[in-house]
Parts: structure tokens; C-alpha cells; sequence
């Protein structure tokens, strides 16, 4: 890692997957494909964005649709042959979708899946903003954790300051749960005039990236990796 106090999201989802194994990752928002290439040549991978740009060759499946289209549309489960193990949310940077997309994930997962969502541990209240003014920007999205954190007290939430904009890190996946999707539009009106300041830090469950916290969120290196 090059700062080891701070490494990048990259470098913590690198982790994630030497550390998981998982068989199969979804990725929402791929992009250049940047993120989605840190999986294992052995994880059956779901990528999906709307103008996907991938320059090199990959075996992912790559579905150039928006995430509520793949899900309305799409069985997970089928793309991927496999369990859900690992899922990262990198799409659209609005609170709105970040949690419908959680909510569709975790409608796929099972008890031990791994969600990651980036941008949640936003820089300030400019970068986190809306309304994109930025280069660096992550959007509303951190209103996702605080979200969870108090309408899902069942769900374990670790926010790592990974840079720039911190990963969001959900645990303990309950697939049967209706209680975001009942509560959707409250939800979104509780949260849609707060903007982003420090005091949300403690409501964000935000951690120090160490060797010690992956493994308490990810689990221990496999022997050899
Ligand atoms: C920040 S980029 C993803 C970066 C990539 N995950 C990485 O780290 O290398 C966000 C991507 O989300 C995609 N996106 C925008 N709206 C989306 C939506 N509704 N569903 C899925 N992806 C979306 C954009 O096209 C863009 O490629």
C-alpha cells in the first residue's frame, strides 16, 4: 500500500478480494474498468453501467444499462452461476439510487455477503453536494450509511477512510428484509435537505484503514496470498 494510514479504495478493494474469495462480485458503475480488473481471474464478474468503457479484454459480463433497469429486467443469479459474494456500489452518485441499489443488491445477497459502496465518507460539504461542481466528487451517496445505520440496526456498518471519498463496508445481509423498501420514500424525504459536516462522522461508524480492521471486516489472508 502506498500510504499505508490511507491507502485508496482501490487498494482496499484489492484487499477485499484476496481476502473474500469471492466467487461471484457485482459491480454497479464500471466505468474504464479500473475497479472491476482487482478481481481474481477466477470470481465470475457482473458489470453494470450505462456506457460502460472497457479498453481491454475481459470475461466479466458486461450489461450496458442502468442498475434499476438491470435489476427490473435481469436475474443476478443467472449471469452470474454463482452465489453473490461481494458486491461494490460505484454508479450513479445520488443518495436515491445508491440505496435502491443497495436494496436491490441485498434483495439478491445472501446473509454472507459483502456490500462496498463507495464515496461515503465525504471531503467536505462542496464534493458531496448534488449538484456536481467538482472534479472530486462523491455526491450524496454517504446518506446511504446513515440510512442504514438508523433504520437497519441489524446490518454491521464499517466506513473505512480510504482515499478519497471512504468505502462504505455492509455485513450481515438480510435478503427477506422489506424495511428500506417500505420505508423508501420517508427515508429519502428524512435526508434530502442535510448536507454533509463532521458531526455525521460518529452516524458514519468511520474507521482507520490498519492491517487490523481488514481483517476484522474482511477476514484473515488466505495462506499464500
Ligand atoms: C465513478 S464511475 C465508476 C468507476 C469505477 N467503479 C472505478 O472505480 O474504476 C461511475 C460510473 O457509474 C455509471 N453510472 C451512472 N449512472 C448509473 C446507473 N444509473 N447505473 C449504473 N451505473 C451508472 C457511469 O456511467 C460511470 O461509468
Amino acid at each position: 500500500m502506498s500510504d499505508p494510514n490511507r491507502p485508496t479504495y482501490y487498494e482496499v478493494l484489492a484487499q477485499a478480494h484476496r481476502r473474500l474469495r469471492p466467487t461471484g462480485y457485482l459491480e454497479i458503475g464500471v466505468h474504464e474498468g479500473h475497479s472491476l480488473q482487482l478481481a481474481d481471474s477466477s470470481t465470475r464478474c457482473v458489470g453494470v453501467d450505462p456506457e460502460p468503457n472497457i479498453g481491454f479484454d475481459t470475461t466479466a459480463t458486461i450489461v450496458a444499462t442502468t442498475s434499476d433497469a438491470y435489476f427490473a429486467e435481469r436475474d443476478l443469479s443467472s449471469d452470474l452461476g454463482t452465489t453473490l459474494d461481494l458486491a461494490f456500489i460505484d454508479g450513479l452518485h445520488l443518495f436515491e439510487q445508491a440505496l435502491r441499489d443497495f436494496i436491490n443488491v441485498e434483495a439478491n445477497a445472501s446473509p454472507n455477503t459483502v456490500v462496498m459502496i463507495h464515496d461515503c465518507l465525504p471531503i467536505d460539504s462542496v464534493t458531496s453536494a448534488r449538484e456536481r461542481t467538482t472534479v472530486i466528487w462523491s455526491g450524496d451517496v454517504w446518506k446511504v450509511v446513515v440510512a442504514l445505520a438508523r433504520h437497519r440496526g441489524d446490518l454491521t456498518i464499517t466506513t473505512l477512510d480510504a482515499q478519497p471519498t471512504g468505502l462504505g463496508v455492509i455485513r450481515g445481509l438480510d435478503p427477506t428484509s422489506h424495511v428500506l423498501s417500505d420505508r423508501f420514500d420517508d427515508i429519502v424525504a428524512e435526508l434530502a435537505e442535510t448536507d454533509y459536516d463532521e458531526e455525521f462522522r460518529s452516524e458514519l461508524s468511520v474507521t482507520d484503514v490498519t492491517p487490523a480492521t481488514l481483517s476484522a471486516v474482511f477476514g484473515p489472508l488466505p495462506a499464500g496470498a
